[in-house]
């Protein structure tokens, strides 16, 4: 969300505004005017954001960085509290003549604004002729209330509370930020540990970074998630319903009971194998013996098996491929093996990815081109993923 805030005593009131929208997992950027950062400080309103804030139109860095257009158009809602007389005249009149106006001459966003005036300005011929044109243009209003205002009178004037503005911006933001509500989607991760002993099992490196990134990324979007992680280190992700496994006949097991799901995601390194007996005591080592052999028996393919369900196949399976070889090749050959609809392939000829913070993915979501995708955080991957997700199921634009 971009806040654009005016000159207007009701500034001050932002920064709880800007607190409350963070609890509700909302990124604010915050672009003060000049008469609004004499209220409050710039300083305190990146504290509260936690993140830069924009307040001129000149800065070579921020246009290097980021142009005023991009800035205008990331937000999902473009809010102007307090909007002074000032500012809803300016933008009634398409002036930009500082960052703030600029951008919201440029946004092609859906704003609301939050009116603080005296209530003499507020009742204004030339201001009721700006709000006419502001409704005409599909400016959302909302207030000012009725009560005392800074200037010692009283009247219709006040900024409306931040708790009216923070419900007013929920109402507007949730439909935009919960593509997939009422979507149940299944997502698998971490390894599988499969026993030899008590003390022993086999495994694999995976970290279940991946694969809990994309539950809790689709959970902030609204699905409901199963997760079926195998032994991992980090914790559960918020808002997801995680059951814990070992190996990967209970992993298929898991996934099982947490059909029928709309959309399957299989992030899970799942050991291919597994020993075929479990030794119900610690092996020993009887000294001068042989080492023991490891029979090892074909594990269940979850991903295939959800492919391939004969009746609750979800609309949506996604796998991941880890390569060492012809990527893009082995990715289109293990997409056909497995009858899944998209592979996210990586190169794990380096040993760059388990555990890492960075991915680069190779998507492939059909016979057309493969799609490299740039170096990604593990969340950044999981939330592009989500995005593609909820334009296949047609809960957004493709
Ligand atoms: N997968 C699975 N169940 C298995 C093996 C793999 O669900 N028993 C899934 C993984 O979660 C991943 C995809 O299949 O989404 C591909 O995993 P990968 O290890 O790359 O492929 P394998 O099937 O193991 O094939 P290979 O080892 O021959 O490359």
């Amino acid at each position: 969300m971009l806040l654009v805030l005016g000159g207007g005593i009701a500034a001050y009131k932002c920064l709880e505004l800007v607190r409350r929208l963070k609890e509700h997992g909302i990124a604010v950027r915050c672009v003060p005017t000049a008469a609004a950062e004499k209220l409050v400080s710039p300083l305190a309103l990146a504290a509260v954001s936690g993140e830069k804030v924009y307040d001129s139109l000149f800065s070579l860095t921020d246009e290097a960085e980021m142009g005023h257009i991009r800035l205008s158009r990331e937000a999902d809602l473009v809010v102007v509290a307090p909007a002074t007389a000032d500012l809803l005249a300016k933008m009634a009149n398409g002036l930009a003549d500082d960052l703030a106006s600029t951008l919201l001459l440029a946004t092609d966003k859906p704003v609301l604004a939050a009116p603080a005036m005296n209530p003499r300005m507020w009742a204004h011929p030339a201001t009721r002729r700006n709000l006419e044109r502001l409704a005409a243009d599909g400016i959302a209003i909302l207030g000012p209330a009725v009560g005392d205002t800074a200037c010692g009178e009283v009247g219709a004037g006040r900024m409306v509370e931040p708790a009216e503005l923070l419900a007013a911006i929920l109402a507007r933001l949730e439909p935009a930020c919960r593509p997939l509500e009422g979507v149940r989607a299944l997502v698998t991760s971490g390894p599988t540990h499969e026993p030899i002993d008590p003390v022993r099992f086999v495994a694999n490196r995976s970290s279940g970074r991946q694969g809990h990134a994309i539950a809790e990324a689709l959970a902030r979007a609204g699905a409901s998630v199963t997760l079926v992680s195998g032994p991992v280190a980090i914790p559960d992700p918020p808002g997801v319903r995680t059951v814990r496994v070992e190996t990967a006949r209970e992993m298929a097991a898991a996934c099982e009971a947490a059909l029928p799901v709309e959309v399957a995601v299989c992030a899970a390194a799942v050991a291919d194998w597994r020993p075929a007996e479990v030794e119900a005591t610690k092996i020993k080592k009887e000294a001068g013996a042989a080492p023991p052999l490891l029979q090892l028996v074909e594990n269940p393919d979850i991903l295939a098996g959800l492919a391939r369900h004969p009746t609750h196949r979800p609309r949506l399976v996604v796998g991941f491929a880890a390569e060492t070889g012809a990527l893009e090749a082995e990715a289109r050959t293990k997409r056909a093996k497995k009858g899944c609809d998209w592979i996210l392939a990586n190169d794990v000829s380096r040993g760059a990815v388990f555990g890492a913070d960075r991915n680069r993915i190779l998507f492939l979501s059909g016979d057309g081109p493969a799609e490299p995708w740039p170096e990604l955080s593990k969340e950044e991957v999981a939330a592009r993923l989500v995005e593609r997700i909820a334009a296949a199921l047609g809960r957004r634009p493709a």
